[in-house]
């Protein structure tokens, strides 16, 4: 599940969902956008509502939770609640390998924004190249048969659609694809497009999800169950 945006005012509260995932799941996934606004007080929130998710958590952040400027303390919070932060690492658990990065905007295909012109368009571009870099790295490191790549922006337009098509190419970028498809992945999951479409496939065959918890799922509920 991703974008949880928990919000400072407890509004959005996921003690009972938490529960209830840790009773249908072996793992929770969360794809980043966990806070509103990227406060430590957002942190703390969620941290206490996780005190109610009883199986393993593996988590990347979403562009929301930099918001603040205060992305350390955030991370930290979480990682205090037993999230297993990923930012270019993998980890193994029950046999699968998660390997997470939050991903950047850049757009799909040949409409995918080139490193030319003013240094800030590069410097835009170098960071999107950049994530990709890291999403190889922790895809090297998974050693499992079963990989999860766990994303925040998507890797694919087809998960976006439902999106103003105006904004696609600040939802995720291609360049995500191009690297899972050149690893053998089980599924990819990612969040950050609330309005797009829950399933769809890299050009290299890999299953994709977009499992923003606005997104109608198979299970309908906030969440998504993959079996891998
Ligand atoms: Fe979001
Ligand atoms: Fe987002």
């Amino acid at each position: 599940m991703g974008d949880l945006h928990v919000k400072e005012n407890g509004g959005n509260s996921y003690k009972e969902l938490f529960s209830e995932i840790s009773q249908a799941a072996d793992i929770l996934v969360l794809t980043g956008d966990l806070t509103d606004l990227g406060k430590p007080k957002e942190a703390e929130l969620l941290a206490a509502d996780l005190r109610s998710c009883s199986i393993p958590i593996v988590a990347v952040l979403g562009n929301h939770d930099y918001e603040c400027g205060h992305v350390e303390e955030v991370k930290a919070i979480v990682k205090e609640a037993g999230v297993q932060l990923l930012e270019g690492q993998a980890v193994e658990i029950n046999g699968v390998g998660f390997a997470g990065v939050k991903g950047f905007a850049g757009g799909f295909g040949r409409y995918m924004l080139g490193s030319f012109g003013e240094p800030a368009i590069k410097a835009m571009v170098a960071e999107s190249v950049e994530e990709t870099m890291r999403l190889e790295n922790a895809l090297r490191q998974v050693r499992s048969e079963r990989a999860m790549v766990v994303l925040h922006y998507a890797p694919i337009p087809e998960t976006v659609v439902g999106e103003p098509q105006e904004i696609y190419p600040f939802l995720g970028s291609s360049r995500l694809a191009e690297t899972i498809d050149r690893f053998p992945v089980s599924a990819v999951v990612h969040g950050h497009a609330h309005r797009g479409t829950y399933e769809g496939r890299t050009p290299g065959g890999a299953p994709v999800y977009n499992v923003a918890s606005h997104i109608e799922k198979p299970t309908g509920r906030p969440y998504a169950l993959l079996e891998l």
